[in-house]
């Protein structure tokens, strides 16, 4: 067995991030977790920041470290997803105030900080707009040299999801995502023509159903009621669960697919706001800047989900 992946992730819960957290908790013996930085994004900072506590409460991990960041983008005005996600974030379900405490450092403090003096290569995981990493990164560039990975969820080779032309995370803060495909490393890369396979189907929530421990029978209510809003507008059948399919990633590589391309973020404020223009094709001749999937083996991706969910009760899912 490797040794566990030191690992940061920066977030924004919301429903698939809350799952992302869940997940990462559970699959222990695979990541040494650093710390979480929230940003604001699917809903402002004082949710996003709570729920983060309340997702490491949930799955008994009073020890993790989370930090709260920039609550909106670095130019543009937050844009929330509500819709999406709840009045405050985690649609479906009221868990009671968490008891767990921020730490007192801003994320971007503790980004730079600890990319700066970890003795090993920290994969940077991303499910947010990416405002905190933006800003580490133009703070202390340096942080780039000891970073072994960024693995983002966000873009889409075509249709968007926030306007026809841009998934969220990108829309929200098109120059933070700029500043990510511009900054000298392959971007892992994880859009919506991937996630629009992970969708939460009745079947398997009907699995989800069968498991009987706190953590599962507390995400079953708001991955039903997360189901509303993407059957609604995007012609799937269930909830698109984007966030997850990060640490689905870094937990089992081969079920993903993709390709070494050129990515550039659109940071105009016209109609295709924070598109993001993949060159699948390599016509515009320029270095490569990610690595773009475009399938997901979606059977095998929740099943690791659920042994995931199943190991907080000492399940077999
Ligand atoms: O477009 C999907 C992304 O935006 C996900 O990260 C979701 O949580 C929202 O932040
Ligand atoms: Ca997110």
């Amino acid at each position: 067995m490797n040794a566990p992946l030191p690992l940061i992730l920066d977030c924004d819960p919301g429903v698939d991030d809350f799952v992302a957290i869940l997940m990462i908790l559970a699959a222990s013996e695979r990541f040494n977790l650093l710390g979480i930085t929230v940003s604001g994004g699917n809903v402002a900072l004082r949710y996003t920041a709570e729920n983060t506590l309340k997702a490491c409460e949930l799955a008994g991990r009073r020890d993790v470290k989370v930090y709260a960041g920039c609550p909106g983008p670095l130019l543009r005005t937050l844009a929330i997803e509500d819709g999406v996600h709840g009045e405050t974030g985690l649609k479906g379900i009221t868990l009671p105030p968490s008891t767990l405490k921020l730490q007192p450092e801003h994320a971007v403090d503790f980004l730079i900080e600890t990319l700066m003096t970890f003795p090993q290569k920290v994969t940077l995981a991303t499910t947010a707009p990416l405002t905190n990493v933006a800003l580490a990164i133009v703070r202390e560039p340096r942080i780039l040299d000891n970073i072994e990975e960024i693995v983002t969820m966000g873009g889409s080779m075509h249709l968007g999801n926030i306007t026809p032309a841009a998934e969220y995370n990108f829309y929200a803060d098109p120059e933070a995502a700029h500043i990510l495909y511009t900054c000298g490393k392959k971007i892992t890369t994880i859009g919506i023509d991937v996630t629009h396979q992970a969708v939460v189907s009745l079947e398997w929530l009907e699995q989800l159903k069968h498991l009987k421990n706190p953590v599962a029978k507390t995400i079953f209510p708001m991955l039903h009621a997360f189901r509303e809003y993407d059957m609604k507008y995007f012609e799937v059948g269930g909830g698109v669960l984007h966030d997850p399919c990060v640490i689905g990633y870094l937990l089992n590589r081969s079920l993903f697919k993709g390709k070494d391309v050129h990515v550039e973020v659109d940071t105009s404020f016209s109609l295709t706001r924070g598109r993001t223009v993949v060159d699948w094709w390599h016509k515009r001749g320029l270095p490569i800047n990610a690595h773009v999937f475009n399938e997901v083996n979606a059977e095998e991706f929740f099943d690791l989900l659920l042994g995931l969910l199943a190991r907080y009760g000492g399940e077999a899912p």
